[in-house]
């Protein structure tokens, strides 16, 4: 019966690598089933640092089956880095199921993602680079190139013609580069084949059936809610639906056999490449809470942009994901503030409102009211009750529910697999 999602509530590394962690060994499948490689999820277990950006976070967990659903685009070179990664440090990866359906991102699509944001100058995205954009773009214009046509040589090889024919007229007429030699990029694709070959499956049904036999079975959000391209900050987001809703279509499951969907939120605020945020914090205080909290990508090393907590942010994403739970992570980073500023509303041009701005503009115009909470001095690291933290801290906690409207059911004081506080259990 059980179904979970994991959602980022705010604009990603909300730390869901660790929440997902949390569940590990009561989950018997982790599915990836939206973005790629421009995810990277950090999880400390027994004090050894794994940063995955392809594989689901459940591969750490002996029990679990991690599987990458058809909703993911997939770079083979990256897959099967992470996993060679993972084989030498001891972690097996044997059990690893990867959709027919699953979208390939090709040497053209991270070709493509590098010339078009230069391009677009001052107006770009700031992307990973990865070749995600370029990849989906292609699904939905019925280009793609999908795992199972590695398996049929002939059709590759057609698909990839078809699919760089306007390209390369684009790569050499309009942005300068040189063309691209479909047969090469097949013969790399197709090298991979046999390797690939065991792991793929018939996903949607292994799901269903796991389900059918009450199974637990955890989607693992990548990205986040602000990220959607439908939901977020467009055009400043990705180019996939990480929202909870995009578990049913990224793996094959209907929305009746989702009972969980959980929100991953920050104590603060942060976000990598371009596009509006309110809260960003351009001074020492946003300096000291990059540096406080290690807020540098695990994909691409640029240095997150920090801001307060922004209710109206988590309260969209809480709304549209209808989370049953949020699970708080970071707040161990803010230990030391004399008071911490939370917003609860904008100012958009001179009048006061507590939702999201419904359009773009008013989003960049929006300023900021802040409410001012309690600091606490004290290191809260090794706390493991709710009943431990200290009062300001419980009434920090307590308020971000209430602002948000959902509860608060798990907190996370510390990178590592153990350092959580449980209010309510998440299965
Ligand atoms: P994700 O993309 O949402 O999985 O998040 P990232 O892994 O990109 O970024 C979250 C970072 O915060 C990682 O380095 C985690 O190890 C770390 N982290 C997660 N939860 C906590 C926490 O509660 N406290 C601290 N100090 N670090 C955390
Ligand atoms: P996790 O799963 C934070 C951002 C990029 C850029 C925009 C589009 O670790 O939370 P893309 O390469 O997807 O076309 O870039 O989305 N972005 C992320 N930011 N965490 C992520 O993943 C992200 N994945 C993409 O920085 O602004
Ligand atoms: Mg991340």
């Amino acid at each position: 019966m059980p179904g979970i999602v994991v959602v980022g509530a705010q604009w990603g590394d909300e730390g869901k690598g660790k929440a997902t962690d949390q569940l590990g060994d009561r989950v018997d499948y982790t599915v990836r089933y939206s973005g790629g490689n421009n995810a990277g999820h950090t999880i400390v277990v027994a004090g050894e640092k794994y940063a995955l950006h392809l594989l689901p976070s459940g591969i750490l967990s002996p029990k679990s089956t991690p599987v990458i659903g058809n909703g993911v685009v997939i770079d083979l070179e990256v897959l099967f880095g992470e996993i060679d990664g993972l084989e030498a440090r001891g972690v097996d990866t044997s059990r690893l199921l990867v959709s027919a359906n699953a979208h390939i991102i090709t040497r053209y699509h991270k070709e493509l993602d590098k010339v078009t944001e230069r391009f677009l100058g001052k107006r770009k995205i700031g992307t990973t680079g990865r070749g995600i954009g370029p990849a989906y773009s292609d699904k939905i214009n019925r280009l793609g190139i999908r795992v199972q046509d590695l398996f049929d040589d002939s059709i590759l090889c057609q698909k990839v013609e078809a699919a760089l024919e306007q390209k390369n007229h684009l790569l050499l007429k309009v942005y300068n580069r040189r063309a691209i030699d479909p047969a090469e990029v097949s013969a790399e694709l197709l090298s991979h084949a046999e390797r690939l070959r065991p792991m793929v499956t018939d996903v949607t049904r292994v799901l269903n059936d796991a389900l059918d036999s009450d199974l637990v079975v955890l989607f693992e959000g990548a990205q986040a809610h602000h990220l959607d391209v439908d939901h977020g900050t467009y055009p400043y987001v990705t180019s996939s639906n990480p929202i909870a809703a995009g578990a049913c279509i990224g793996a094959g499951v209907g929305p009746t056999r989702i009972n969980r969907t959980i929100g991953i939120m920050k104590a603060y605020t942060t976000r990598v490449g371009e596009g509006p945020f309110p809260t960003e914090l351009l001074n020492a205080d946003g300096d000291k809470l990059r540096t406080d909290g290690a807020e540098f990508g695990t994909t691409t090393g640029r240095n997150r942009r920090c801001g307060w907590f922004d209710a109206l942010v988590v309260e969209a994403a809480v709304t549209a994901n209808a989370f049953t739970d949020l699970f708080l992570t970071k707040l161990d980073i803010l230990s030391g503030w004399e008071r911490i500023p939370v917003c609860i509303a904008y100012d958009v041009n001179g009048e006061r409102t507590d939702r999201l701005p419904m359009t773009q503009t008013d989003f960049h115009h929006a300023v900021p009211v802040y409410e001012y909470l309690d600091g606490w001095a004290e290191d809260i690291s090794g706390c493991r009750n709710f009943a431990e933290l200290p009062a300001n801290t419980q009434a920090y906690v307590r308020r971000l529910e209430e602002l948000v409207r959902c509860r608060i059911s798990g907190i996370g004081v510390g990178p590592s697999r153990e350092q959580v506080v449980m209010l309510h259990d998440l299965l």
